[in-house]
């Protein structure tokens, strides 16, 4: 291997990662006067975050009653009882501040009559445990990630964070006694390799949709925090749950956000029928995910799908206002003209449920501290590794997710790794030595792939993992298909062995980058769909058909899965915390989960 002179860098706190995650708790760090980097690899207000359009939720009430303790409610019950009820308790009820604080930092919310914020109702958002509909997602039109995005990037520039902008993470730099030290980074313009020695690092590098083929993430979602983790020697928790949104457009994959049905957009079938009616009686269009985007596979199965295939669905708002359209709604409306070609005033937008979120991730507690399985003890801190945002499974989203808790689960966890760096860090205090050969692997790595000489193209593997995972691990799933898709991707990440890239420079090498986000994803791909072969029940977004039902008995703890450098995949479980942070809230037992 030809030498890699690394430069060096120090620094109290290393975020990897600028999305809404990412800057939220970098200028919250740099706020406690933590020296901070954040690392990124594409520019900051590029992150997916920016995507994000529906809204943020929070119980401000301001277009009817609510409370946190109703919000609290639902996500247990989106959930599919698989969420942390401590760490779900402390997200809503932060969701307030954290929302306010949004406002002051100057989000430009959409605004009711008298300039209070919009809220509009999401799926599974309800008032009084259940019998009402909440209006408590707060948005910025169909642009809140966006608004939110660039509000948080000016806090982080405004409180003197530092920005390493298209760097690459390679891997963390963890010693002999687990104990993560810093990261290696490639600066993907100049090629050149820089350590970033840290006592805390935070992955807040979002999540992994690419695995699939068809997905609302942005192309740079390949989960490296993930990837970094596994290569690290840690598990993953709860992967096997994969959120299909259900409106995604037919065909090109983007996103058609869930306010388009909360602001009265109605899901047809080729019968004209409103068929959310017999499926969710009460919340109708706006069940949750997973329970919609079932309903739609059904009705496209059973022959009732629209188009000259019967294979997607309506998404009809014909009969809205168009003014309302024009005000709440001006970016689906463009996206539909653009990639569907429908006027949304006209026509219905033809839609597909299609992979938006991964409920699984890193595993923590609900300081954004990384806990692993460790002699017995479910809630071990890895000392010195965070991770937040779509990277982590806190797990406040269980086996599902509930529209608009995605963007307030980004600035709550932000902010409490933020605080709880400045509680456990010293600013400033002096880095311990680490072993002369401490990036050895990580260099070998990527020396390996950027000389790779293979007979597959980075694009052909990737290629057969996403079609793979698209087929096998889908709304959807059976034993059979389960135990196919295992051997398929078992097989397609054993062939990344072959993998060929045909730029030998590190000068943006994008073959090289590509195929190091491939080997993340791979990796992801694998203890996905092992861990959902391995999950002999239905739960949320985990639809067995050959196990219908939710089984409490055997099945009410998060799935924890390794991989080794063989491939080998290793299994064992972490309970579910079935108890609150304080006496404010009581625990919701798991019932019959119905809409
Ligand atoms: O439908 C949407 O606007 C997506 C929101 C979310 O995933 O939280």
């Amino acid at each position: 291997m030809p030498a890699y002179p690394i430069q060096e860098h120090k620094f109290d706190v290393v975020v990897v990662g600028a999305g809404g995650a990412g800057l939220r708790a970098t200028f919250g760090l740099a706020q406690k006067g933590l020296q901070t980097a954040c690392l990124t690899k594409v520019f900051p207000t590029r992150s997916h975050t920016v995507a994000a359009q529906g809204g943020i939720s929070a119980a401000l009430g301001n277009m009817g009653e609510d409370d946190w303790r109703f919000h609290f409610y639902d996500t247990i019950k989106g959930s599919d009882w698989l969420g942390d009820q401590d760490a779900i308790e402390y997200m809503c009820r932060e969701a307030i501040p954290a929302v306010i604080e949004l406002e002051h930092q100057g989000v430009p919310f959409s605004r009711t009559e008298d300039g209070k914020i919009y809220q509009r109702p999401f799926g599974g958002m309800t008032t009084h445990y259940g019998k009402g509909t909440a209006q408590r997602t707060c948005a910025a039109a169909d642009r809140t990630g966006h608004a939110i995005l660039h509000t948080l990037y000016q806090q982080a520039l405004a409180h003197q964070a530092q920005f390493f902008i298209e760097y690459f993470a390679l891997d963390l730099i963890m010693d002999e006694e687990g104990v993560c030290r810093g990261v290696l980074a490639l600066n993907m313009a100049e090629g050149t390799l820089h350590l970033f020695r840290a006592h805390g690092v935070v992955l807040a590098t979002g999540g992994y949709g690419r695995a699939y083929f068809s997905a609302t993430s942005a192309h740079t979602c390949t989960g490296d925090g993930g990837g970094m983790a596994l290569r690290a020697g840690l598990g993953l928790q709860d992967m096997e749950f994969v959120q299909f949104h259900p409106t995604g457009i037919y065909g090109a994959g983007c996103l058609i956000t869930e306010g388009v049905r909360g602001e009265g957009g109605i899901l047809r079938n080729s019968n004209g029928e409103r068929f959310m009616e017999r499926y969710a009686p009460n919340a109708k269009d706006l069940a949750s995910r997973d329970v919609v985007s079932r309903a739609m596979t059904i009705e496209i199965r059973e022959g009732r799908g629209v188009g000259e295939h019967k294979d997607h669905i309506h998404l009809d708002l014909t009969h809205l206002d168009p003014k309302d359209i024009h005000e709440k709604l001006p970016g689906i409306a463009e996206s539909a003209r653009i990639f569907a070609g429908v006027d949304v005033t006209k026509q219905p937008i033809p839609v597909i449920p299609t992979v938006h979120y991964n409920m699984g991730g890193i595993p923590t507690n609900y300081h954004g501290e990384v806990v692993q399985l460790k002699d017995g003890n479910p809630d071990a801190v890895v000392p010195g590794l965070y991770a937040i945002g779509e990277a982590a499974c806190v797990s406040v989203h269980g086996a599902n997710r509930l529209g608009s808790n995605s963007l307030l689960d980004l600035v709550v966890f932000g902010r409490a790794v933020a605080n709880r760096c400045a509680e456990t860090i010293k600013p400033g205090a002096p880095h311990k030595s680490l072993a002369a050969d401490a990036c050895e692997k990580s260099l070998a790595n990527l020396d390996r792939l950027r000389h790779a000489n293979g007979s597959l193209p980075t694009a052909q593997i990737r290629l057969n993992m996403q079609r793979a995972m698209q087929k096998d691990a889908a709304v959807f799933r059976t034993g059979e298909s389960l135990a196919e898709g295992v051997k398929a991707i078992r097989d397609i990440h054993a062939s990344f062995a072959d993998v060929r890239v045909s730029d030998r420079s590190l000068v943006w090498n994008s073959d090289l980058i590509e195929t190091l986000e491939l080997q993340n994803l791979l990796g992801q791909a694998l203890v996905t769909i092992v861990s959902a072969e391995n999950r002999k029940e239905s739960r949320g977004a985990h639809a067995r058909e050959d196990y219908p039902e939710r089984d409490d008995e055997h099945w009410l703890k998060h799935t924890i899965c390794w991989l080794d450098e063989q491939g080998n995949t290793r299994i064992d479980y972490r309970p579910v915390h079935m108890y609150t942070l304080t006496g404010d809230v009581e625990v919701v037992p798991p019932k019959k989960r119905v809409y």
